[in-house]
């Protein structure tokens, strides 16, 4: 049995990602600080991730007390994000177990009202959120709207279809391998190295580099003062480190690593060939896009969308299920401009519910030299 001894020091900031929205005064001495708590919150052990439940866990929980423990961070976030709100609406600083806490008493009821309604009305499945009636505010309007701002997400269904003649995986593809650049010119590229800003909502940056091969290799490096966060794919195993110290990653951080190292290599999406599937055109903002799915064996299914018109992908969404329906990952490839000869997205968000940062490319060298001890665990 694995014991809570190494919670804190060595699964530091696991969670930075999700958790950076909610401070966005923080300064980047308290942002450490504040992650390093939720961190230690939410810690999972990857080997108890399925077997322990919240009500395991965690110290007041009286409604979800069924769900994986590794869920909880992702739910909290879905529902703030949901309501529009912050944690605070519903707990005191980071004594998150505190009763009588805001809106927490509410929420649970509302908890209750949600899980009922998905297992009285469709079979347990997680049709009905937060979200379903709450469009992210407090209070859910039980009376119709009857100015001119329709719905964007009615609007994008209504735009949604499927073409007269579908186009194949493998055109789809290959229109976006020329889109970059042409085959010919990709297979001359086997390294590169990016350096860039990773910026917070409130405008507040950190320094970014990445280094990639053409063999899928992919190490990310994030300051954020003295803390040095990596991720790293070395083509077959992923890590993360904090300051040189490797933390414990859940099963889906683990996957989107490895994926955006493989979109990362346009040619490389040939790849996974076999677990692409057409499904549609779609809306998005206001260019059209093709979608192509890729179906996984495991719980992680994952959209990408193509442009009709340039052909490019623009977007990738991960969908990780948890009670409350799909807690959704997704990246926009934005900007995409010529650097060192080569196109590429300069402006890429990632969006989780509640959080979001972007990466803003601010050059790249093309086939430098890359120590491969940058893949090496430490
Ligand atoms: C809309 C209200 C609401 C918001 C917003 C909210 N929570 Fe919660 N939180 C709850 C409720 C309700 C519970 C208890 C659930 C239960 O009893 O099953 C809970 C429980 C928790 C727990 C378990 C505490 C324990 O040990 O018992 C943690 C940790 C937590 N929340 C963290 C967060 C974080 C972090 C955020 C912000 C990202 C957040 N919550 C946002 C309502 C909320
Ligand atoms: C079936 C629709 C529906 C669903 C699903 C739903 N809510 Fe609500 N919720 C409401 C309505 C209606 C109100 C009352 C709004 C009002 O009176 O203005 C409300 C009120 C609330 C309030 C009290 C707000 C206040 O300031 O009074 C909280 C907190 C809340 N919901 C949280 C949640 C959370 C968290 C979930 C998901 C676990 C959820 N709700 C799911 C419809 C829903």
């Amino acid at each position: 049995m694995l014991t809570a001894s190494r919670l804190t020091v060595s699964r530091i900031l696991s969670l930075v990602r999700c958790f950076v929205g909610v401070m966005n005064t923080a300064t980047k001495f308290q942002f450490v600080m504040i992650s390093l708590v939720f961190a230690t919150i939410f810690a999972s052990n990857h080997c108890l991730v399925f077997a322990q439940t919240a009500g395991e866990k965690f110290k007041n929980v009286k409604v979800l007390t069924a769900m994986p423990a590794e869920q909880m961070g992702k739910v909290m976030n879905m529902m703030s994000a949901s309501l529009g709100v912050n944690c605070s609406y519903c707990h005191e600083g980071t004594n998150f177990a505190k009763e009588n806490v805001g809106h927490k008493d509410d929420a649970r009821k509302m908890l209750t009202m949600t899980l009922g309604i998905n297992t009285t009305h469709f079979e347990g499945k997680p049709s009905v959120s937060c979200y379903t009636c709450h469009r992210g505010n407090t209070n859910a309007a039980s009376t119709i709207p009857l100015d001119s701002t329709r719905d964007s997400t009615i609007a994008t269904r209504a735009l949604t279809s499927h073409p007269a003649t579908q186009p194949t995986v493998e055109a789809i593809l290959q229109k976006h391998i020329e889109a970059l650049g042409g085959r010919e010119k990709l297979e001359s590229i086997k390294t590169r190295h990016i350096v860039a800003q990773r910026v917070e909502p409130n405008g507040q940056s950190e320094p970014e580099e990445l280094w990639q091969t053409s063999g899928g290799q992919s190490r990310m490096e994030t300051k954020y003062g003295n803390v040095v966060i990596v991720e790293v794919f070395d083509g077959k195993d992923t890590w993360k480190s904090v300051n040189d110290r490797v933390i414990d990653l859940k099963w889906d951080e683990v996957e989107q690593i490895r994926r955006e190292a493989l979109v990362a290599w346009g040619l490389n999406l040939e790849s996974i060939r076999s677990m692409l599937e057409y499904k549609q055109v779609e809306q998005i903002g206001d260019r059209i896009a093709h979608l192509i799915v890729r179906k996984t064996s495991g719980n992680l299914d994952e959209r990408l969308y193509f442009d009709v018109e340039s052909g490019l992908l623009i977007r990738r969404i991960c969908s990780v299920p948890t009670v409350l329906g799909a807690f959704e990952y997704q990246v926009e490839y934005n900007d995409y401009q010529v650097m060192s000869d080569f196109l590429q997205p300069t402006k890429i968000r990632f969006a989780v519910p509640n959080v979001t940062w972007t990466r803003q490319v601010i050059s790249v060298e093309i086939n430098p030299d890359i120590n491969s001890t940058l893949f090496q665990k430490p």
